[in-house]
């Protein structure tokens, strides 16, 4: 009788491990979870064992220097590297070989380092794709001015390349804040906007944060987007080298033994 109760033990001991183990990540409400990424190209380790806990409704910003593997961690959230070993969670689903059309659908909305065009197709289009159902004019007009664009004047224009890049960058966004993602990931949205007022990006940001049930992920290398954060991720030679509150991260990134990373790589506006 010991015997078979013992037997019978450890043979459900594993599903309750995993349900005390999803239940526990249920709680606390975390939304992402990488488990030991590693990701490699011709011979150079990129991302090298990046363990990550994202939790629900929170602004996480992602910094540090150029080539230390930020843009590559986004694009293997979205699905567009694969990594070489390790697991990829999302909502308690195992994701790791989800397409990125399969992510899209979960609830993992991307906007690219570099804009993207879409011949034929208008803005009104895009914000109506985006948002999965057709938007009314009205709602269309409100999103496009939370991104400093004149609705009247882009409505109906083609996506193409007569807009410039940095045009292009705010209807990118504007079709991410439509889309509603319950992950949001933005890599350096700051990237060719310099004639659009910075103030309207940072709260195209908040008013995401505050209106949206889910969390925006921002790669950034500036100082007033690393303030909007509620949490602040530092990835440095393809290691998390740093991951916590705002209140945190921010003074290890500006103490004096930092200076050379302050200087070389955050940005005042
Ligand atoms: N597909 C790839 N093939 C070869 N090297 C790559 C590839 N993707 C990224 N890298 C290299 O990996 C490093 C990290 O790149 P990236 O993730 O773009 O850095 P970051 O966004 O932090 O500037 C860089 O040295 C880059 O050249
Ligand atoms: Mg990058």
């Amino acid at each position: 009788m010991v015997k078979y109760t013992i037997s019978l033990f450890s043979r459900y001991n594993k599903y309750i491990k995993k349900y005390i183990e999803s239940s526990l990540s249920r709680k606390e409400g975390r939304m992402l979870e990488l488990k030991e990424i590693c990701f490699s190209r011709d011979n150079k380790k990129i991302l090298k064992n990046i363990n990550l806990n994202i939790d629900d409704n929170k602004m996480i910003v992602i910094t540090g220097p150029n080539g230390s593997g930020k843009s590559t961690l986004a694009k293997i959230i979205m699905g567009i590297e694969k990594p070489d070993s390790g697991k990829i969670i999302f909502n308690q689903k195992d994701i790791t070989n989800f397409s990125i059309t399969e992510r899209a659908k979960i609830g993992i909305g991307f906007a690219f380092q570099q804009p993207v065009k879409f011949k034929g197709l208008t803005v009104k289009d895009l914000i109506e794709i985006s948002s999965g159902n057709s938007i009314k004019v009205c709602d269309a007009c409100e999103i496009l001015s939370d991104v400093g664009l004149c609705a009247q004047e882009y409505l109906n224009r083609e996506v193409n390349g007569e807009l410039s890049g940095g045009e292009l960058k705010r209807i990118e966004i504007a079709m991410l804040a439509a889309k509603q993602s319950r992950l949001t990931i933005f890599d350096e949205p700051e990237a060719g906007i310099d004639l659009w007022s910075f103030n309207n990006l940072i709260s195209v940001f908040e008013n995401m944060h505050d209106n949206l049930k889910g969390s925006i992920m921002i790669i950034s290398h500036q100082e007033r987007i690393l303030n909007i954060a509620d949490d602040i991720i530092l990835i440095s030679d393809g290691v998390v080298q740093k991951h916590g509150k705002k209140e945190e991260i921010l003074p290890y990134l500006f103490s004096k033994d930092n200076l050379c990373y302050k200087n070389k790589c955050i940005q005042s506006s």
